[in-house]
């Protein structure tokens, strides 16, 4: 019998570096694999961390890593140019199929951006199957821009708003919390718009504020939550909201289920 707790080896075929925090790691992978789904990253001796897909390609996988503890460290410090043990693809994703006909606005916070990178990716490609797009993405600073060249792919197609809290002197570009955007978004038909927003918890508790003064119902909005996970298939209850495994059940959810899942 398999056990699902092995990983397997993964080589590490590119390493884009966005910040010095923050880099892409192209992975050697064969297997279906949905956006918003999420991998378990590991090293022997310094332990897993869940990381969601950033991207997906033939034979590879895309993790979008930023570098703040014990297993991240080790694997930006040795890992470069090598290989790490993966398992999954873990948890629901995005359905694409959810937005398709839709006016669509995918707001992202920093990392929260590359879960949802394959959402972006499709409409950006395939911009006839939405009524329309609009990517509003948030960063620290110009410097803490993730995805640079993908941004100007992804302008010749869709709306974008990239914008940064704080900018040096003569900067041209937005400036400003996503917040600040979506009051001024204008719909066709405000019962067909859907949001995707993913982020960190304190930037999707304020926009989702400000999307619901725009009339918008909560069936309407999808967000992926980054709850602290162990196992990450449902066994070990590190990840259990109410009744929901978030490994399991999500990490993509509703806002009308995820309304009730925020601490
Ligand atoms: C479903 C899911 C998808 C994720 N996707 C990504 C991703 O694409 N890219 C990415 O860089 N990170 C992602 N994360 C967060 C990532 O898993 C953690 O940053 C990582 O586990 C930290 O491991 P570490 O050993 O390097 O740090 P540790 O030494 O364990 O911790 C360092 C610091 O990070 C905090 N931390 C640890 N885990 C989390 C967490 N899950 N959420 C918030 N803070 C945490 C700790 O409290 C501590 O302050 C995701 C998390 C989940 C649950
Ligand atoms: S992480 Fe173990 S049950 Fe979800």
């Amino acid at each position: 019998m398999k056990n699902e707790y092995i990983p397997v080896r993964s080589k590490i075929k590119e390493v884009i570096k966005h910040t010095n925090l923050e880099y892409t790691f192209r992975m050697e992978f064969d297997g279906d694999v949905k956006p918003g789904q999420f991998f378990e990253v590991s090293l022997p001796k310094f332990g897993e961390a869940p990381i969601s897909v950033s991207g997906i390609g033939e034979g590879l996988v895309d993790f979008t890593i930023r570098r703040v503890g014990k297993v991240t460290n080790e694997v930006f410090e040795n890992y470069v140019g090598d290989s790490l043990l993966i398992r999954g693809p873990y948890g629901n994703g995005f359905d694409i199929d959810n937005f398709k006909g839709k006016e669509i606005v995918i707001i992202g916070g920093g990392t929260g951006v590359s879960p949802m990178r394959g959402v972006i990716q499709y409409f950006a490609s395939n911009p006839d199957e939405a009524v329309s797009t609009t990517l509003i993405a948030g960063f620290k600073s110009p410097d803490d821009v993730l995805f640079k060249a993908d941004f100007e792919e992804w302008e010749k197609s869709i709306n974008v708003i990239k914008t940064v809290d704080n900018a040096p002197e003569g900067y041209t570009g937005p400036v400003g919390m996503v917040t600040k955007y979506v009051p001024d978004l204008k719909f066709k038909d405000k019962a067909n718009a859907v949001f995707i927003c993913v982020g960190p918890p304190i930037m999707i508790k304020f926009t989702i504020m400000e999307i619901q003064k725009l009339g918008i119902e909560d069936q309407q909005i999808w967000t992926s939550y980054e709850r602290k996970m162990c196992c990450g298939l449902g066994k070990c209850g590190h990840c259990k909201m109410g009744d929901k495994y978030v490994c399991l059940d999500g990490p993509v959810f509703n806002y009308t289920e995820a309304k009730e899942l925020f601490d």
